[in-house]
């Protein structure tokens, strides 16, 4: 053997050395993983115990232990233990169930290797799929957008626009640090936790966010909104932005966006609107009004990957201000060894790298794209109708039954409830429907989550699932039901 060619046979890649076999493991876990689909209805989860535990955790081997063995430890430990987001009676948190076109579209760009968005094929990829967004928004074409991670990074990015436009000294260089007075932004009580965290990295402060009261409804008050902004202003603070929710994560509650539009006009602040699942009402038949001026928004957030159903790690924000959500995140410095591969860029300010936090991209568009064309609007539209429709017809089965009761406005797609036998007083109540929680998810995780609401706990369904049928949220009362019955002599001996 000639020098040459040792040293070739020493050099190490990734690259299988045998494709053939590399391909029929290809197949099989793709014929898996449809199976698995196919029959998610009955698939077992749930979390796992010790030995399972075990089989996972232990030092990193020096030497690899192949492909198709760790793939066996995928399907024997991994994947039956896990809380499985895909199934027909998921109605926790905001969970979207993913699709198995989604799931072949992320082996096409994981194949890819991401790709950047911002040249070739990728950037008209990312740039039609904003469009699109934006069209079924209903927001103006003339605005700008980037997709993200999901909705905590959409509000966040949006916020961020937010505090740069609205500052009184140059933020990018300055930094909260610069400023004389203290910024105030204000959201009802009811919105998500993930914008305080915004508010906190954005070195603003969580005291900075005004949490501002809601009504019967969850909608934010503007009356109490109006007066704080004015004993902000009084006490020489700079009230710079408005957040409002359509459809907050506790009971789906929109607050009035139309309203919120106006007084941030006047006030001259931003207007924010985190709409993660609840923007998508917009593509409904019967409850698009819930979101009527969300158009006003100067930034809007919104997520693919839960009302969607999009696999997850998806979000996209959109911001008017085109210039101002560019001069945000473009960098100040010019990184010296992507000036040519960026100056070969069309228009910079629809470059996403200059429109969110990373630089490398992972070609996020190339699934919205697939599903979006793949199923078009109706299909999307369709569904989350039928969600809403699915959300009334379990409400109305609450209803019916004597010993249960709905405990907020059913607005879109959330119910919230608590089981209320034989009028028990209201800890005895709390202590039951705690019960009744605890029991549910050991036997089937996250069927229903729990929350409280102006101080009551309850238990809650909110349905973004496409696989639900209307037979699921029969079992899911008559579940509560039995259960409930199970427990009610543990608070009530
Ligand atoms: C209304 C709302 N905003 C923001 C978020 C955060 O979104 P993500 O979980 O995609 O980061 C959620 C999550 O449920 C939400 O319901």
């Amino acid at each position: 053997m000639g020098r040459e060619t040792k040293d070739v046979a020493l050099e190490e890649t990734l690259d299988p050395e045998d494709w053939e076999a590399m391909r029929r493991l290809g197949h099989e876990m793709l014929d898996d993983m449809l199976t698995y689909l196919q029959n998610i209805r009955s698939e077992p989860s749930g979390s796992p115990p010790q030995k399972v535990i075990k089989e996972i955790c232990f030092p990193l081997p020096q030497e690899g232990e192949g492909e198709e063995k760790v793939y066996e430890v995928f399907q024997q430990n991994i994947l039956p233990y896990t809380m499985s987001l895909t199934k027909p009676r998921f109605w926790g948190v905001v969970a979207g169930t993913g699709t198995p076109y989604g799931m072949l579209a992320e082996m096409l760009r994981a194949g890819m290797n991401g790709a950047q968005e911002a040249l070739f094929a990728e950037a008209h990829v990312h740039k039609q799929v904003i469009k699109w967004i934006k069209e079924m928004l209903g927001f103006p074409e003339e605005a700008g957008g980037v997709l993200v991670s999901g909705g905590s990074e959409a509000n966040f990015t949006g916020l961020a626009v937010a505090r740069n436009a609205k500052a009184d000294v140059d933020m990018k260089a300055k930094g909260t640090q610069g400023q004389n007075r203290r910024m105030t932004l204000y959201c009802g009580d009811e919105t998500h936790h993930c914008l305080e965290r915004s508010v906190e990295l954005l070195g603003l402060g969580n005291e900075a966010l005004r949490w501002i009261p809601t009504d019967d409804d969850c909608r934010i008050r503007l009356d109490a909104l109006e007066k704080a902004i004015e004993d902000d202003r009084r006490q020489n603070n700079h009230p710079f932005c408005i957040i409002g929710c359509a459809g907050t994560v506790n009971s789906g509650a929109f607050d009035d966006l139309r309203g919120l539009a106006d007084l941030a006009k006047k006030e001259d602040m931003w207007f924010h609107v985190d709409g993660a699942f609840g923007a998508w009402v917009k593509i409904s038949k019967t409850h698009r009004h819930l979101a009527d001026g969300m158009e006003e928004a100067d930034s809007l957030a919104v997520d693919l990957h839960k009302w969607m159903c999009m696999p997850y790690g998806i979000g996209c924000t959109l911001v008017k201000d085109r210039r101002a959500h560019y001069s945000t995140f473009v960098y100040g410095h010019e990184a010296r060894y992507l000036k040519s591969a960026f100056d070969l860029v069309e228009d910079r300010m629809i470059n996403p790298h200059s429109l969110a936090l990373p630089l490398s991209r992972n070609f996020t568009s190339l699934k919205a794209y697939m599903l979006l064309r793949a199923y078009g609007r109706n299909k999307y539209g369709n569904l989350i109708q039928q969600n809403i429709d699915q959300t009334n017809y379990l409400a109305e089965l609450i209803r019916k039954e004597p010993e249960m009761e709905i405990t907020a406005p059913v607005v879109s797609n959330i119910v919230c409830f608590r089981y209320t036998p034989r009028k028990l007083a209201e800890e005895k109540l709390e202590k039951l429907n705690r019960l009744i929680y605890g029991d549910l998810n050991q036997r089937s995780f996250m069927m229903v989550s729990d929350t409280t609401i102006k101080g009551r706990y309850m238990l809650r369904a909110c349905n973004v699932n496409h696989r639900s049928r209307r037979q699921d949220f029969h079992f899911l009362v008559d579940e509560v039901k039995r259960t409930g019955e199970k427990l009610v002599s543990q608070v009530n001996p």
